[in-house]
């Protein structure tokens, strides 16, 4: 039963994007360093913006599901779902820094998990021209992000800063995937769209 086995583990694998709880298959770019005496402060805040970057990971790993069942080509699923392996380490590395920083996860998840996988399924029912230029565009946007969250945590958050490094670096070659696999260029609008639901993740998530 190939469809019910595809559901039963999609279901799983959500179920554990939403709890937070994915092992990494690689170890953490944090894993070296030394933790960084912050101020309660400095701490708060720090653990704040890596619960909104895990919340952008539940929305890449949501927007991946969902564009993995719509793709056609088996080449373009491949890389879907290994771009999608490494954004399960993503979640597992930045879950891991906001325990480490003694925040919680945000307690949308389930939303943010769900938004997603919906946009994720619209997209990949447009066909792997399209499907793929959500994934650039998004990636494009994620790593904007990631540069705009390096220059706002606590300079001394070593092990922060190395977590979103290799993920700023993972998502440009996921991109340039999707470009090199036929990507289409969305409309300006759809692009003005999808950046103001992320500012909305973002002050959403900062708190929540
Ligand atoms: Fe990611
Ligand atoms: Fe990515």
């Amino acid at each position: 039963m190939p469809l019910a086995d595809d559901l039963i583990t999609g279901f799983d694998r959500a179920l554990r994007t939403v709890a937070g709880v994915h092992q990494a298959r690689r170890a953490s770019p944090a894993e070296p360093l030394p933790e960084a005496e912050l101020a309660s402060g400095e701490r708060a805040h720090a653990a704040a913006l890596m619960r909104v970057n895990h919340v952008g990971e539940v929305c890449a790993q949501a927007l991946y599901q969902g564009q993995a069942l719509g793709a056609r080509d088996p080449e373009k699923r491949r890389a879907l779902e290994s771009a999608a392996r490494e954004e399960e380490d993503h979640l597992a590395w930045s879950a891991g820094r906001v325990r480490e920083l003694g925040g919680r996860l945000s307690l949308l998840n389930p939303l943010w998990y769900a938004g997603s996988f919906a946009i994720g399924v619209a997209a990949g029912a447009l066909g792997d021209r399209w499907n793929l230029a959500f994934l650039a565009e998004t990636e494009r946007q994620v790593g904007e992000h990631l540069d705009g969250h390096l220059g706002r945590l606590p300079e001394q958050d070593a092990r922060s800063h190395a977590v979103l490094e290799q993920m700023r670096a993972e998502e440009a070659k996921h991109r340039a995937s999707a470009i090199a696999l036929g990507a289409a260029e969305l409309p300006v609008a759809i692009r003005r769209a999808m950046r103001v639901a992320a500012r909305v993740m973002t002050i959403v998530a900062y708190r929540i």
